[in-house]
Order: C-alpha cells, then structure tokens, then sequence
C-alpha cells in the first residue's frame, strides 16, 4: 500500500534535468521557500551526493542520508541502505520527503503516494535527469503557479 505520507520532492525543467555537476542547475530563492514550507517538522531522506551538495543538515527537520560511506554526523541519521533508511523514517511522526538525487528518486518511486513536482519553466542544461516514470499514473491534486516554476502535487492513481 502506498503511503499519501511518503512524498517525492524534486524541482526539474520539462526534460526532467535536476542536476548539473553534482549542484542545482538554477538559483530561484522561492522555490527553495516553497522547499523549506513544505518540509519544516518532517523528516527529510537524501542521498549521500546530496547530503554533500546542500552542505549541512537543514534545521527543524529530521535528516537521513542513505550512504556507505559517509562518516557519522551530528545532526544526521546515515542508514547504510535504503531500506533502512525508509524504516527509520517511518518511524517519526509527519510525513517523510524523499529530496533526491537521482539515486534516491529511482528507489523511491515504487513507494510514494505523492510527487511533488516544481516544474522549472526555463530549459537548463544538465547531467543528471530524473528517472522516467509513467505520468498516466499520477493524478494532480494541488497546483500553484509561480514566476519560474509551477509546483504541482500529484497523487497515485
Ligand atoms: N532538482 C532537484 O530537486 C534535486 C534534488 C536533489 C538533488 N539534485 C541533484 O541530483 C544530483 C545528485 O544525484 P545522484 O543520483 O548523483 O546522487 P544522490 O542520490 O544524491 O546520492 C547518491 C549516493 O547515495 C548513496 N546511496 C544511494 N542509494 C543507496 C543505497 N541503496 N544504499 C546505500 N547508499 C546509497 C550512495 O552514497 P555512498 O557513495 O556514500 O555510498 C550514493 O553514491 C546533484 O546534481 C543534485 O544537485 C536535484
């Protein structure tokens, strides 16, 4: 069963790139409003890249990084495996976002009841896309339009 509490979080452009060298390929101060609005007093699950990228755990929010390698941190929970990871954040109260990279998006899709998707309106160049995934299977519950980006939350069919 698919839980409407475990939710995909990701910004990409029409062509599904999030990434570019390892950063954000764009620089848009209201998405990463929108980003910390909807996570603030959830619990966060991230790939050891993008644990690197953000550079520190973000606060009022539970931090877990999926990683091999990573060295205890303070601040943040490192699960050696994904399903670990998933364990250990089903465990808090609140809703769980999955924040990415690539990496985590592809595990992540076969559990998520919701993707919530910041649609970047410019076309960027990049390196790392967003796994496929079949839009036929996701309905839009919630919608909001913004200068650079349309943010639309999508449930499971
Ligand atoms: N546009 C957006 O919304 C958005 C959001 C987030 C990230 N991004 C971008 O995405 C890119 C990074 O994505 P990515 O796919 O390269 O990296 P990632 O998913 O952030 O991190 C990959 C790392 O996570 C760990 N990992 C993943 N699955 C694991 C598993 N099952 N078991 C153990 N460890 C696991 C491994 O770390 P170890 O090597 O330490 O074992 C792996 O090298 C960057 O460009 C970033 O800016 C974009």
């Amino acid at each position: 069963m698919y839980s409407q509490n475990m939710i995909i979080l990701v910004a990409m452009t029409a062509d599904r790139i999030i990434g570019r060298q390892g950063e954000l390929p764009w620089d848009i101060p209201e998405d990463l409003a929108l980003f910390r609005r909807l996570t603030v007093g959830h619990t966060l699950v991230m790939g050891r890249k993008t644990f690197e990228s953000i550079g520190r755990p973000l606060p009022q929010r539970t931090n877990i990084v999926v990683s091999r390698s990573m060295p205890p941190m303070e601040g943040v929970i490192v699960c050696p495996d994904f399903s670990s990871a998933v364990e250990r954040a089903c465990q808090n109260e609140g809703k769980v976002f999955f924040i990415g990279g690539r990496e985590i998006y592809r595990q992540a899709l076969p559990l998520v009841g919701r993707l919530s998707v910041s649609w970047i309106k410019k076309t960027y160049a990049g390196d790392c896309r967003f796994p496929s995934y079949r839009q036929s299977d996701w309905l839009i519950a919630q919608e909001w339009d913004y200068p650079e980006f349309h943010h639309i939350i999508y449930q499971r069919k």
